[in-house]
């Protein structure tokens, strides 16, 4: 299993396109009223939305693209929207895997399944299985997904199979046990909807990530809307805490070396 080292510590290439973008779909909602919708039909055309985005980012080049699907905190909404959602997950596994299975995507899911029933667990666990050996993009969808939740279980797990851990630990005694340890660390976040914070979602992960944030809600999200995205990741200057000076000075060193 390789484990990718964190950007806190081992300083990646800054690409021109992102290799992990990860993403808090916000806005379904609200596309829906300002169209005297119900409120999950914003939701049923954020499918739309996901399949677009999945598409654009596998044309250009993106590795990792991490959706957060549903939080454990939506848990809190409405019974009917909640199954709704459920259902809708369900769906889309039973009809899209097989199209991301032939585009050569790798399926993940992260987040708490014990509240899910048995038939969507069932699902999953056959998505992942299909989809396990696929090289374009890894598209992790996070579902009953928690960044705190997260952290907690991975330290549960880590002692249970270190014991000897409990004497003291360091973050990469950790990292393997995190959910997305098969991925490096997200280089851009994006969240639609207008709303400018993290919802617990990748909070470990995050450390260094650059934010950006659109009130694009998320049905009106389209590849352009995510190549604005990418063009303001581009302009950034990824420090990890240097100076703006050392950052030349290595970019002119390695020009050299080339
Ligand atoms: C995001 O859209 C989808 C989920 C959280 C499942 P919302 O449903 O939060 O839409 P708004 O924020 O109410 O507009
Ligand atoms: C965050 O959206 C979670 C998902 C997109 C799945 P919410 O709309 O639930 O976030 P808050 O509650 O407004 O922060
Ligand atoms: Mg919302």
């Amino acid at each position: 299993m390789a484990l990718f080292q964190s950007s806190t510590r081992t300083i990646p290439d800054v690409p021109g396109v992102p290799r992990h973008i990860a993403i808090i779909m916000d806005g379904n909602g609200r596309w829906a009223r300002q169209r005297f919708l119900p409120r999950v039909a914003g939701h049923q055309r954020g499918v739309e939305t996901v399949r677009d985005v999945v598409g654009a980012c596998r044309e250009l080049g993106v590795e990792y693209l991490t959706l957060f699907a549903f939080s454990s905190e939506n848990w809190r909404r409405p019974a009917d929207e909640v199954s709704f959602l459920m259902q809708l997950f369900l769906k889309m596994l039973e009809r899209e895997v097989i199209k991301l299975h032939d585009n050569n995507i790798r399926l993940k899911i992260i987040g708490d399944r014990r509240q899910f029933d048995d038939k969507l667990n069932v699902r999953i666990a056959e998505a992942e299985q299909l989809t396990a050996n696929n090289t374009s993009l890894t598209l992790t969808v996070a579902a009953n997904y928690g960044g705190r939740w997260d952290i907690m279980r991975a330290v549960q797990a880590m002692l249970r199979a270190r014991p000897e851990l409990s004497a003291g630990f360091g973050e990469t005694d950790l990292e393997p046990y995190l959910s997305m340890h098969y991925a490096p660390e997200p280089d851009l976040f994006i969240r639609t909807g207008g709303e400018q914070r993290i919802s617990n979602f990748l909070l470990w992960q995050m450390a260094y990530t650059e934010l950006y944030f659109t009130d694009t809600l998320w049905p009106a999200f389209d590849s352009d809307a995510l190549q604005a995205a990418i063009r303001s990741y581009q302009k950034r200057e990824r420090r990890f805490g240097r100076t703006s000076e050392q950052l030349q000075d290595e970019q002119a060193q390695s020009g050299k070396d080339h």
